[in-house]
């Protein structure tokens, strides 16, 4: 696995100097105390370049033996070519298939399950999943409702076939009735670029968080046991469950759904807020780097987002296995 984020911190005190808001109301009502923003000339392909780089040299993997290449974004550099693409030219994959996968904050377990089952079927060895965003290059910097909540990051894991563990089931899921909560409504051929659609400030995330937050909180135990069920493991068996990283109430009332110790749960939301598709892989990477992922483990992914979407992957962590 590897992992990327800009260097530059943006603290609740620096958001309080730029819209009406308060670190208490961003701590209590989030868990976000910092996240980290790109500078103008960073964008979504450098974080998952040096992501993939760090991914490539763990699991001592040629960028030239790469099989295929999934990049997940709601930002890709530009709308096409996509990413994945220029990852695949940046890094030297010259034999890689790539494409951008567009799930919102559910990308990277969509990702992983695709690349699972390209795996499964023996067609490809070994494929690069990267989840790389710029989130703060759609933000609208004027609108506290949005703004105090996302971060920019990337995370990457090269994943291949295994003898023993590896993913054991997934379950994944869209109700497009629900797309208008979260969108960019302007810059696709619905609404191409004018200069009204910028004056109206529409080439930004637009979110009605209430509508988002009541269902995340009705769906992410709903596909972990989903996932569960399909291995024929129940909440009992989680070692660890890796939430995509939005909100801590959210987070909290999905363990209390599937009864879970805050101990067996991962949050490292605090330093990053939310980074979309790069949330969950930045955190299997903090989850490993600080040794919570142990031999024999059942790790339990769990995402949603834009779409709506959600995907959850029930992973068996065998240590050293290839
Ligand atoms: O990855 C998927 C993407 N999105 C999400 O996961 C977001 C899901 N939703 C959420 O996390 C929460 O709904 C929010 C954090 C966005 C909002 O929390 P909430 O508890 O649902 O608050 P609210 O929307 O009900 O707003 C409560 C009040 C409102 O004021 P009034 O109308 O009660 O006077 C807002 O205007 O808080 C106000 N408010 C703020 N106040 C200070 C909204 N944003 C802010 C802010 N600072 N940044």
């Amino acid at each position: 696995m590897g992992k990327a984020v800009p260097k530059n911190i943006l603290t609740n005190s620096d958001l309080e100097k730029m819209v009406d808001t308060t670190d208490e109301w961003i701590k209590t009502r989030t868990g976000i105390v910092e996240r980290r923003i790109a500078r103008d000339d960073e964008t979504t392909l450098d974080l998952a370049y040096e992501a993939s780089l760090e991914a490539l040299s763990a699991a001592g993997v040629s960028a030239e033996d790469l099989d295929l290449i999934i990049v997940a974004t709601v930002t890709p550099d530009m709308v096409f070519p996509a990413t994945a693409c220029m990852l695949q030219e940046k890094i030297g994959a010259r034999k890689a298939g790539a494409f951008d996968l567009e799930a919102g904050c559910s990308g990277f377990v969509y990702g992983m399950i695709v690349a699972d089952q390209f795996i499964r079927t023996g067609v490809y060895e070994k494929i690069l999943v990267v989840g790389a965003e710029t989130l703060s290059k759609i933000t609208d910097w004027q609108d506290r409702n949005t703004c105090v909540l996302f971060g920019d990051g990337a995370g990457a894991a090269v994943m291949g076939p295994v003898k023993k563990g590896g993913m054991l089931s997934f379950d994944m899921g869209s109700d497009g009735s629900g797309g208008k909560c979260l969108d960019m409504p302007a810059g696709g051929s619905l609404m191409p670029a004018t200069h009204e659609t910028v004056e109206k400030r529409l080439h930004y995330v637009r979110m009605d968080g209430n509508q988002v937050f009541k269902f995340a909180v009705k769906v992410m135990g709903k596909t972990a046991l989903e996932a569960l069920k399909k291995a024929e493991l129940g909440t009992e068996d989680i070692d660890l469950l890796i939430p995509h990283q939005a909100n801590i109430r959210i987070i909290e009332s999905s363990a209390k759904r599937l009864k879970l110790p805050d101990e067996k749960v991962f949050v490292n939301l605090e330093k990053y807020g939310n980074t979309s598709s790069a949330s969950i892989p930045i955190a299997l990477y903090e989850a490993k780097e600080q040794n919570l992922l142990k031999n024999d483990q059942i790790i339990v992914l769990v995402g949603f987002g834009a779409g709506l979407t959600w995907g959850a992957a029930v992973l068996h962590w065998i240590e050293g296995e290839s």
